[in-house]
């Protein structure tokens, strides 16, 4: 099986708040988008990466790539106005040839490279599936200040980013939400819509998104305790899966 990968990185992180976008906000010294890309180079199960770029930082988010992926070619394109444009023109890269599309959020640095290997490892049994964790948190439906209903905590789940699709599935997930004007945070959202199932794989709480300051506290402290050795080390995940393949 061929799996490409599409990282969006074309957002302006207005939560973030800083001089430059998200992506290319310094993380342990070095972009978060760089981080990024070494942990899906370092899973070796893709063989072509597409990043969606913010308009106006082509050359930054290139010098951000090179040397973080080794021998995986890295493509460039544009970003849109959305999220959702944004996978939508790094999809247009990934021509037939790709059976299945990763999907991940630049913002998503300290992905475990082993969460992405046991994601590629839903295929080709699933057609879809994205990294979860188990919501921790005691989570209720409000409306307007007051609590609508209650939520039952044990089958609450927080999805994370790599998404993985099938690439016909994720193509047509694209096609009908623009046709019918429906927009999504996310990719499983329109794969859901198409009424396809999409499978959980355990992510890691070390996965997080980084929206605001504190995010990017947190993930400086995940930083120096792997330098430490405490916790996945990047080549600790390196599958039998050989670069761009993926099972038998
Ligand atoms: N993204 C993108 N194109 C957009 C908007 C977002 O590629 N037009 C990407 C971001 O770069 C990020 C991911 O989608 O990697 C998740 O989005 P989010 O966390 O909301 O990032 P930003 O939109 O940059 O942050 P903010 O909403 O605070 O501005
Ligand atoms: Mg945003």
């Amino acid at each position: 099986m061929r799996v490409a990968g599409i990282v969006v990185a074309a957002g302006l992180g207005e939560r973030l708040g800083l001089d430059r976008p998200k992506a290319l906000v310094p993380l342990a010294g070095r972009p978060i988008l760089s981080h990024a890309l070494e942990a899906l180079a370092a899973s070796r199960v893709l063989g072509l990466l597409v990043v969606a770029y913010p308009p106006g930082h082509e050359g930054d988010c290139r010098r951000a790539a090179e040397g973080c992926t080794g021998a995986l070619p890295v493509r460039f394109v544009e970003g849109g106005m959305s999220r959702q444009d944004s996978v939508a023109h790094g999809l247009a890269l990934v021509d037939e040839s790709w059976d299945v599309v990763f999907v991940h959020d630049a913002a998503r640095p300290l992905v475990p490279p082993a969460c992405v290997v046991a994601l590629a490892g839903a295929f080709p049994d699933a057609r879809a599936a994205t990294l979860a964790i188990p919501a921790s948190d005691t989570t209720v439906e409000a409306l307007h200040g007051a609590i609508a209903r209650p939520l039952d905590r044990d089958r609450l789940w927080l999805l994370q980013t790599p998404q993985a699709f099938e690439r016909s599935l994720l193509v047509s997930a694209h096609a009908r939400a623009g046709a019918d004007a429906l927009s999504a945070t996310d990719d499983t959202s329109l794969v859901l819509a198409l009424g396809a199932e999409v499978r959980i794989v355990p992510g890691s709480p070390e996965n997080r998104k980084i929206t605001t300051e504190d995010d990017l506290t947190f993930a400086e402290a995940v930083l120096a305790r792997r330098a430490r050795g405490g916790a996945d080390r990047l080549d600790a995940a390196a599958g039998p899966a050989s670069a761009g393949s993926l099972g038998p």
